[in-house]
């Protein structure tokens, strides 16, 4: 199913499918990394797991009308997708403070929000990622005014989606990021993917985090973490 390499990210690798034009396969690698790539290591079974996490994921939000990239999971660590041309913004919907924001702010750890708070980076490596805003975004892409509303509009449709996925299986969804791509025909549609690596999971009964912060925080088994969140995933599904 894969011909040529297009793309080699941090955690997945991205090649054209074979025989399919305008499609791609998306790899799940083994690889966790933080802190803009400062930390790094491999963890046995983690691209499989958020290849599942996210397969699960997006077939969710299909069935709840919200266009995806995704078409199908071909095999443990591999799905098929439309191909898009990716914009650079990592688009954050965040419920409750944590990470960067309750640093960057001031806020306490914890907070809710009444509504939630989006923020655009700019995804760039070399950069840093750093935090832009509607007018950075639109002049280092290729979004336009309308596109940043419709981008905003769907990440809230997204995020009242997954609050009630999790709340199903006993987790708060604190924060994720999204990606979104443009199809040939010009529409923008959510791409990438949506797992523990890309999103704060917390256990509504402990507390416990089953996320990538354990990676992060170096303070838990993420294969662990992370197979916590397929079970319960499947045993809803
Ligand atoms: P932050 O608090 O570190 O800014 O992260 C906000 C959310 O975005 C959190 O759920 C983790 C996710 N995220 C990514 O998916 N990729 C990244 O590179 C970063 C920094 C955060």
């Amino acid at each position: 199913m894969k011909a040529d390499l297009v793309y080699e990210g941090k955690a997945k690798k991205v090649y054209q499918a074979e025989g399919r034009p305008g499609e791609l396969v998306l790899s799940y690698k083994n690889d966790a990394t933080a802190f803009n790539g400062k930390k790094k290591e491999s963890f046995e079974g983690k691209g499989e797991l958020n290849n599942s996490i996210s397969t699960l994921i997006f077939q969710k939000l299909h069935k709840s009308g919200i266009e995806t990239h995704f078409i199908e999971k071909l095999n443990d660590t591999e799905q098929l997708v439309v191909q898009t041309e990716i914009i650079p913004l990592e688009v954050v919907v965040r419920n409750i403070a944590s990470g960067s924001i309750a640093k960057r702010l001031g806020i306490e750890e914890k907070t809710i929000f009444e509504k939630p708070i989006i923020e655009f980076y700019y995804k760039d490596d070399a950069l840093g990622d750093p935090l832009i805003n509607d007018e950075h975004a639109l002049y280092v892409t290729t979004i336009t005014e309308a596109e940043i509303s419709e981008v905003k509009q769907k990440a809230l449709q997204i995020n009242h989606q997954l609050l009630e996925l999790f709340q199903s299986i006993g987790i708060t969804l604190v924060d994720f990021k999204l990606e979104f791509g443009r199809k040939a025909c010009g529409d923008i549609v959510l791409a990438d993917e949506i797992s523990p690596d890309t999103c704060r999971l917390w256990d509504r009964a402990t507390g416990e985090k089953l996320d990538k912060d354990v990676f992060r925080q170096g303070n838990g088994d993420l294969i662990e973490v992370y197979n916590e969140i397929l079970q319960r995933l499947e045993a809803k599904a």
